[in-house]
């Protein structure tokens, strides 16, 4: 056992869920998982804007084949529980990926909506092939069935920060995934 290189725990974080190593070693082995579905295929990863940031820039250092990069910033509507899954492209790719084998990389797969809505205005442009890959999966909050080819990890349902992922465009730059102590956003909705 070594001397853990983790930075100190704010109160913000009430506990680890993924440690900064825990993290490396599973984006290797996703890394070559893909690269044997893809045999050398050259791959367009599709970031989904911002929570992917940190995830892709690891990913795509254990891709050995050629791999060119874009990203697209998208929103879906609706804040309660029953949106309509409307989705608006904040930002959209520069690459024409018709005919491109293409895989979306996202942060967390929570409701569903994001992706796939994303899922289907990709798909329209008729990529050769298009697969999602997602660090996280929080299943229990699932409100649509999206197909996730490459996951990370499956995680129980609370709400994590760090590694890329925010609360309130914060914790982003955190090494680690951690669970986020409520009274952070519970004060904050007063
Ligand atoms: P979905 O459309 O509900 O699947 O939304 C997924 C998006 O919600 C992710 O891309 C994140 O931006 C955000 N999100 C969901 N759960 C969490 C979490 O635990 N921490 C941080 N962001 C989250
Ligand atoms: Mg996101």
């Amino acid at each position: 056992m070594g001397i853990s290189a983790s930075p100190p725990l704010s109160a913000e974080i009430e506990r680890i869920l993924l440690t900064a190593d825990q993290l490396q070693e599973r984006v290797a082995a996703l890394g070559a998982e893909i690269t044997e579905v893809y045999q050398g295929r050259e791959l367009l990863l599709v970031g989904v804007l911002q929570g992917s940031l940190v995830f892709m820039s690891d990913l795509m250092r254990q891709l050995p084949g050629p791999v060119r990069i874009d990203c697209v910033a998208a929103r879906s509507y609706g804040v309660s529980a029953v949106s309509s899954g409307q989705l608006e492209i904040l930002k959209d790719l520069d690459t024409a990926v018709g005919g491109l084998d293409v895989l979306i990389i996202e942060d967390i797969v929570d409701s569903g909506r994001t992706l796939s809505t994303l899922r289907e205005a990709l798909s329209a442009r008729q990529p050769a092939s298009l697969r999602i890959c997602s660090l996280l999966d929080k299943p229990a909050r699932r409100e649509v069935t999206v197909p996730l080819d490459f996951v990370g990890f499956t995680i129980p349902d609370e709400f994590v920060v760090g590694y890329g992922l925010d609360y309130a465009g914060l914790y982003r730059n955190l090494p680690f995934v951690g669970i986020l102590s409520r009274w952070v956003y519970e004060s904050s909705q007063d």
